[in-house]
C-alpha cells in the first residue's frame, strides 16, 4: 500500500519567542485538528524541549533551525549536535537558511557537513536555497541554485527523504512573493537537477518559502511541484499559521 504524501508546512520562528509567549502559541497549535497536512515548527534551540513537551500528544513535529557540523561529541564550545537534537525529540533541522549564509558566512563545505551530520542522526534536513535580488536581476538564478544544490552530491547516507526549501532571498520577510509561474519553474528545475545529478531513485520534497501568508497560501500551495511551505513571520501568529495549514489541507 502506498502511503499518501501530505503537504508539509514548517514554521520557522527564527530568533523569536519567550517561554510565556511560546506556551500560548504552541498550546493554540496543539489544540487544532490538522489531518491532511504534515506540520512542524522550527524553534530556537533553547525552546526545543518546551515545544516537544507541549506538542507531544499531537502530530506536529518539532525542528531546529541549525545544527553543528561536528557529528561527534567533543570540545566544541557552543555547538549543538544533531544527536542532541534527536535526543530531545527534534525531527527536522533547517540547513543553510539564507540568514545563516548572509550573517554567519555559511558555505557549501560547512553545509555539506551539517547535512551529513543531520542525516546520520536520523533528522530530516530542510536544505534552504535561494537567489538574492541582485542575482535574479543578473539572470543567474539557476546557476546560483545549482551551486547551492551541490551539497546534495556525495552524501554518504544518501539524500532520500530530505526536503529542499526554495526561498528567494528577496521574498523573505519583504511581503514580495514570487509569482506562481516563477515558483513552478524553479521547483521543476530543482526536481530535475536532483534527477539529473543524483538519480531517479532519490525522492525529495520541495517547499516554497518567502512571505507565505494566510492570504496567498492557497495559491502558492496549489502551484505545480510545490510540496509545502516554509513560513517565517506568519508562523509566530497561531491564527495565521493555522490558516496556512488549513489551506494546505484543502489542496488535493
Ligand atoms: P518569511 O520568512 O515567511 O517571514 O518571509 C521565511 C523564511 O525565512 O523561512
Amino acid at each position: 500500500m502506498t502511503q499518501k504524501t501530505l503537504p508539509i508546512i514548517i514554521g520557522n520562528w527564527k530568533m523569536h519567542g519567550r517561554l510565556a509567549s511560546n506556551q500560548l502559541l504552541l498550546t493554540a497549535l496543539a489544540g487544532a485538528a490538522l489531518k491532511e497536512v504534515s506540520v512542524a515548527v522550527a524553534v530556537p534551540a533553547v525552546y526545543l524541549l518546551q515545544a516537544v513537551n507541549l506538542l507531544q500528544n499531537t502530530d506536529i513535529a518539532v525542528g531546529a533551525q541549525d545544527v553543528s557540523a561536528q557529528a561527534q561529541d567533543g570540545a566544541y564550545t557552543g555547538e549543538v549536535s544533531a544527536a542532541m537534537l534527536r535526543d530531545v525529540g527534534a525531527r527536522y533541522v533547517l540547513i543553510g537558511h539564507s540568514e545563516r549564509r548572509q550573517y554567519f558566512a555559511e558555505q557549501n563545505l560547512l553545509l555539506s557537513a551539517k547535512l551529513f551530520a543531520a542525516l546520520e542522526a536520523g533528522l530530516t534536513p530542510v536544505l534552504c536555497i535561494g537567489e538574492t535580488q541582485q542575482e535574479q536581476d543578473a539572470g543567474c538564478t539557476e546557476q546560483v541554485l545549482a551551486t547551492q544544490l551541490d551539497v546534495l552530491r556525495n552524501q554518504p547516507c544518501g539524500i532520500t527523504g530530505i526536503h529542499v526549501a526554495y526561498e528567494p532571498v528577496w521574498a523573505i520577510g519583504t511581503g514580495k512573493v514570487a509569482t506562481t509561474g516563477q515558483i513552478a519553474a524553479i521547483h521543476a528545475y530543482i526536481k530535475n537537477w536532483v534527477l539529473q545529478n543524483i538519480g531517479s531513485a532519490v525522492s525529495i520534497r520541495v517547499l516554497y518559502g518567502g512571505s507565505v501568508k494566510a492570504d496567498n497560501a492557497e495559491a502558492v500551495l496549489s502551484t505545480a511541484d510545490v510540496d509545502g511551505a516554509l513560513v517565517g513571520g506568519a508562523s509566530l501568529d497561531a491564527a495565521a499559521f493555522l490558516s496556512i495549514c488549513q489551506a494546505a489541507e484543502r489542496i488535493k
